[in-house]
């Protein structure tokens, strides 16, 4: 077999030059961290889930307007995307108070939020993905103004379609992460939403019980990882329920 051109190592998936110019093949592997790598744990199965479920998002998207990256599976941890020109930031949005904004502000872990937050994450593994704000991002030249409109539409047009998407299945969509990359069609560019949507950059609380299924389970050491990722994608209908 051919062997193909690595691109990239992160620490959940694999990039690899994909079979026509401006794709990209995106490996999900069975690696989990937290806190920036200092925890990391093989928990298998998980690459697969995540392949899954991001076709199922990122599909969802397509299919009402919002763009992404995504063009089809190819296997069970591999799926063919459009090749983008990354956004280095980190884009959040937060409907309930938990993890670093309840931890920042001292506020309560599920308390509602009056409005969704946006908030920006500057990419950089060695610092920690720091907040960082808007008047970072021009400064720096790591957006321009109208990227972050853009930005924003695009964060909160996910959030409403993901909010909606896990309420029919009796889960909060307490926040997620988001990233976009640009890509150019001809004279005209624009951004899509890119990377992966899934459980590992998610908050996702069974609406009846407050019970965590989404990387938390993994942060905070509260059971199986695998089994919480199945949970989410057997209420979706994206896997078969266990007979
Ligand atoms: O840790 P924090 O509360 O800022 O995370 C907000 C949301 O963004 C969570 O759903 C978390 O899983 C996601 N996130 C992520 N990748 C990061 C940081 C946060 O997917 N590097």
């Amino acid at each position: 077999m051919a062997r193909r051109k690595k691109i990239y190592e992160g620490k959940a998936k694999i990039l690899y030059e994909g079979p026509e110019p401006g794709t990209i093949v995106q490996y999900f592997k069975d690696d989990a961290t937290a806190f920036n790598a200092e925890k990391r744990q093989v928990i298998e199965g998980k690459g697969v889930l995540n392949n899954r479920l991001s076709e199922f998002f990122m599909t969802g998207l397509n299919a009402i307007g919002v763009p992404t990256h995504f063009i089809k599976r190819l296997n069970m941890r591999e799926q063919l995307v459009r090749a983008v020109e990354i956004i280095p930031l980190e884009i959040v949005v937060r409907n309930v108070a938990a993890g670093s904004l309840a931890k920042r502000l001292g506020m309560e872990e599920g308390a509602d939020l009056p409005r969704p937050i946006v908030e920006y994450y500057y990419k950089d593994d060695k610092l920690g993905d720091p907040l960082v704000t808007e008047e970072h991002i021009a400064a720096f030249g790591w957006a321009s103004q109208a990227d972050m409109d853009d930005m924003v539409a695009l964060a909160l047009r996910v959030n409403d379609y993901l909010s909606g998407l896990m309420y029919g299945v009796g889960i909060k969509l307490v926040d997620f992460k988001i990233e976009v990359g640009r890509v150019y069609d001809g004279d005209f560019q624009r951004l899509i939403v890119a990377d992966e949507i899934s459980p590992d950059s998610c908050r996702l609380w069974d609406m009846e019980t407050g019970k965590k299924l989404d990387k938390d389970v993994f942060r905070r050491d509260l059971g199986n990882l695998a089994d919480a990722y199945t949970e989410v994608a057997q209420r979706l209908g994206v896997m078969p329920k266990q007979a």
